[in-house]
């Protein structure tokens, strides 16, 4: 089995990625509230460190945000999806500790309990002037805590892969309720062009590119397959353009399917990894096993099943060759279905 099997245990790589992550924050931190006290040298402290912590929270997310969009468009990014939870959790570690701060600090010296003073004091929802953008706030933190808390693979296996994922998208709800938190709050007595282009150009990013990737994704899709043969099965290319161990990606219809030449045989598999939907057709074969680029789970190029002791597994697709033509028939073989595979005539096995 692949040494990289499993998402979850400390590696070197994990360490190195997770000790940048740290020195990176903490620069940016430091960096922050220096320039801020330059500018601004009577500015109080704690709203320095309020403002540090806030903004440091806001970069994370368009970082987090575009690594996704950023690997579809070019592989060579695929490095920073590996440990992106890890993003994720200090992210909302840092909107936590400025979340945290805000509350005791504006509401923590009142009668009222701190978080129902933050919910309750300010009742201008009519009002885009004054309107309450710290509730915003506590809207986004929640999620993003919800996100943090079932981060690790348990809850990713309890509470199966759709639903993991579901919780998961609504990572754009909370994007939106930042947003305007920030606009809302900030930006409203600012006219800092800084601060102003910067978060432009931060969402300009992050919709642009999620834009630019879905288009690529988009494309293939709705490409209709070259053709049908009398039996359902569709062409999907020349054997000859498979090259051993690599896979590639095809569209029949809707459904993504991950082609692999593989000792003599072609074969076929769903291209959804069942970790968290990475592209098996992007990845390759190691010790006889299809490992998805992501976080390198493995299945069995002809039934679709991992190697013992894992479970998962991922729809098989059968197919045949005819004059150097690969056909793969489009209806998925329940997961973990064992197929031939198509003989490569000629191929040594
Ligand atoms: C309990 C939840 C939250 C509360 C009570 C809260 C409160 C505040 C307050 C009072 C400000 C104005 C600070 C000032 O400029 O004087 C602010 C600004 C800000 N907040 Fe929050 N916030 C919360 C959650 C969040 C979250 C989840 C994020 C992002 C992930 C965030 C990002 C920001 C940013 C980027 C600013 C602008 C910082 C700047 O001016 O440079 N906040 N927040
Ligand atoms: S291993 Fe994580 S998506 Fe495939």
């Amino acid at each position: 089995m692949g040494h990289a099997y499993r998402a979850v245990g400390w590696n070197r790589q994990k360490k190195r990625y997770d000790a940048a992550l740290t020195l990176g924050i903490v620069a940016y931190l430091a960096l922050f509230i220096g320039a801020s006290l330059a500018f601004d040298p009577v500015a109080s402290i704690e709203t320095l460190v309020l403002r540090a912590f806030g903004s440091a929270a806001f970069v994370l997310l368009h970082v987090i945000l575009v690594i996704g969009p950023l690997t579809r468009i070019d592989r060579r990014f695929l490095p920073l999806l590996y440990n992106r939870r890890h993003l994720g959790v200090a992210m909302f570690g840092l909107a936590f500790l400025h979340g945290g701060f805000a509350t005791l600090y504006f509401h923590g010296f009142g009668d009222t309990f701190p978080l129902v003073s933050v919910l309750s004091a300010n009742q201008h929802l009519d009002s885009l002037a004054q309107f309450p953008f710290e509730i915003l706030g506590v809207a986004a933190l929640t999620i993003f805590f919800l996100m943090a808390a079932t981060s690790h693979d348990f809850w990713l296996t309890n509470l199966s892969a759709p639903v993991w994922k579901a919780l998961h998208m609504l990572v754009y709800v909370a994007y939106l309720l930042v947003v305007g938190h920030v606009v809302l709050g900030t930006l409203q007595d600012e006219t800092s062009l800084l601060l102003q282009t910067t978060l432009g150009g931060g969402i300009a990013a992050v919709v642009l590119l999620q834009a630019w990737a879905g288009l690529i994704e988009w494309r293939p899709d709705h490409t209709r397959p070259a053709s049908a043969a009398a039996d359902g099965f569709v062409a999907v290319g020349l054997v000859n353009d498979l090259v051993e161990g690599r896979g590639v990606t095809v569209s029949l219809g809707g459904d993504r399917v991950a082609l692999f030449r593989h000792e003599g045989r072609v074969h076929a598999l769903s291209n959804a990894c069942q970790h968290q939907n990475g592209p098996l057709g992007e990845g390759r074969i190691l010790n006889g096993c299809v490992v998805c680029p992501w976080h390198g789970y493995e299945y069995r190029p002809a039934c679709g099943r991992s190697p013992e002791p894992f479970t998962e597994k991922v729809p098989t697709f059968r197919t045949r060759i005819e004059d150097g033509q690969v056909f793969v028939h489009p209806t998925p073989l329940p997961a973990g279905t064992e197929t031939e595979g198509a003989v490569i005539e000629g191929a040594s096995a």
